[in-house]
């Protein structure tokens, strides 16, 4: 028993030594084929790597084949059986890669929904005791255990909507204690799996209260990010990557790359909310830093788009935040990947502006607000999505020899799952080989 449940905490896959068997899949989508590790620029529907008549061995967490079902049949009962798993038809894909969240918070902030509503502006909902600094008060005000329990449910959430793979930011604390706190609460998600986690320290997310208006200036808290924050959060290996808020309001040009070029020092990758609001340049200093990725973007400019188009910076967008805060426009998803950039698309599920985590949901906004291709958005919530946070290792796609995370969906192929926007899609997810999800209900097509 005790053996048992160490197997089932680590992202150790399946620890009985037993096979998985998935067989009678519908088709399986493995992405982009092997040769071609990298992003995936101009996707089409070659890049998706959809395969008929196989199935899938997985033991020790790994894909163990990819075969058809009778070779997969063999495999299984040739070693010490556990499951085998009819998929009677349905899809099976990579498990999606959730590449921007800020999924560890306290309460939700139902006040400010309501109050967009009532037509109030973001500076007026802050001014009355709301936006980020509200989830800052209460995040501060909660403890580690607490906060563990409450994102572990919401990850939940995420691997029953198909997600395997899930960045999350730091950004609730804004002073050493609590942005390690949060810190420590994400690699204690990882470490719990079965969920893979990737680490984001988000110091530059607000000016904090106590930095406004008093004898501390922003410079200060600048200064606390990269003398205190940066050397800290490193040298406890508890992020890869450091982001910046990056927006006129939040954070300036020169505070980013002040941040991201300590960050850069101290071995961590680099990341921005760019040009969310406003044009401010955030995407083309994203390409000038060599930034992982550029996130938001729903007000770049043309020479944004040609500057990440030309870079190595993936292009993450995020069409809830924008439905969700009833904004009329959404990031230029067409023009950036008929540019050429590496485009991917994330929840950017949080308490204020977006909080949904269903990645196939917003799969669904990119292709019906933002005008992708069904197969651009799967791409973009997988293949591209891993290449956001320079993953390797099976993340985004299936792979004989790598991670087990993958999902059978309800459904027969792959465009279906940009188009039942917000129904319960996944039938069963693994992640690491563990079983994450179930799901009962029947096939949404007819075969
Ligand atoms: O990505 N833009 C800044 N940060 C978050 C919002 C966080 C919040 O409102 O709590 C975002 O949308
Ligand atoms: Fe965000």
């Amino acid at each position: 028993m005790a053996d048992r449940d160490a197997a089932r905490r680590g992202r150790g896959g399946r620890g009985s030594g037993g096979r998985l068997a998935l067989v009678n899949a519908g088709a399986v989508v493995t992405g982009p084929p092997p040769g071609a590790p990298g992003p995936v620029r101009f996707p089409t529907r070659e890049h998706l790597g959809i395969r008929h008549g196989v199935g899938i061995g997985v033991e020790d967490g790994r894909v163990a084949l990819i075969a058809s079902d009778d070779e997969v049949g063999e495999w299984f009962h040739a070693g010490v059986p556990d499951e085998l798993v009819d998929c009677g038809g349905r899809l099976i894909t990579p498990g999606l890669v959730d590449a921007h969240t800020h999924a560890v918070f306290g309460a939700p902030r139902l006040d400010d929904h309501a109050r967009r509503a009532r037509g109030e502006t973001y500076q007026a909902i802050a001014a009355a005791g709301g936006g980020i600094l509200q989830t800052v008060a209460d995040f501060r005000g909660r403890g580690e255990e607490e906060l563990l329990l409450l994102a572990r449910g919401r990850l939940a959430w995420l691997g029953a909507l198909g997600t395997t793979t899930v960045e999350i930011k730091s950004g609730y604390g804004l002073s050493l204690e609590h942005e390690l706190k949060a810190l420590r609460v994400i690699a204690a998600l990882g470490a719990q799996g079965p969920l893979r986690v990737v680490a984001t320290f988000l110091g530059g997310h607000e000016l904090p209260p106590e930095y406004r208006g008093g004898a501390r200036s922003r410079e200060a808290y600048v200064r606390l990010i990269v003398e205190e924050m940066l050397p800290a959060v490193a040298g406890a290996g508890l992020a890869s990557f450091c982001d910046v808020f990056c927006e006129p309001g939040a954070f300036s040009l020169e505070e980013t790359a002040a941040i991201l070029g300590a960050a850069r020092e101290r071995g961590l990758g680099l990341k921005l909310h760019a040009d969310e609001l406003d044009p401010s340049g955030g995407a083309e200093l994203a390409a000038r830093l060599g930034a992982a990725s550029a996130d938001h973007l729903g007000a770049i400019s043309p020479r944004g788009i040609e500057a990440l188009a030309a870079s190595e910076t993936a292009a993450v967008l995020l069409p809830g935040t924008l439905l969700f805060l009833g904004a009329a426009h959404q990031a230029p998803a067409r023009a950036l990947v008929d540019a050429g950039a590496v485009v991917a698309v994330a929840s950017d599920f949080n308490p204020g502006s977006s909080p949904s985590g269903n990645l196939p949901l917003m799969m669904a906004l990119a292709v019906s607000q933002a005008r992708l291709q069904p197969e651009e958005a799967f791409v973009a919530a997988t293949a591209n999505a891993a290449y956001a946070l320079r993953l390797d290792g099976g993340a985004g796609r299936l792979r004989a020899g790598e991670s087990a995370d993958l999902v059978v969906w309800n459904c027969r192929e792959v465009r279906e799952l940009a188009y039942w926007y917000g129904m319960p899609l996944a039938w069963r997810t693994y992640a690491a080989g563990r079983p994450c999800h179930a799901l009962e209900p029947g096939i949404s097509s007819p075969g």
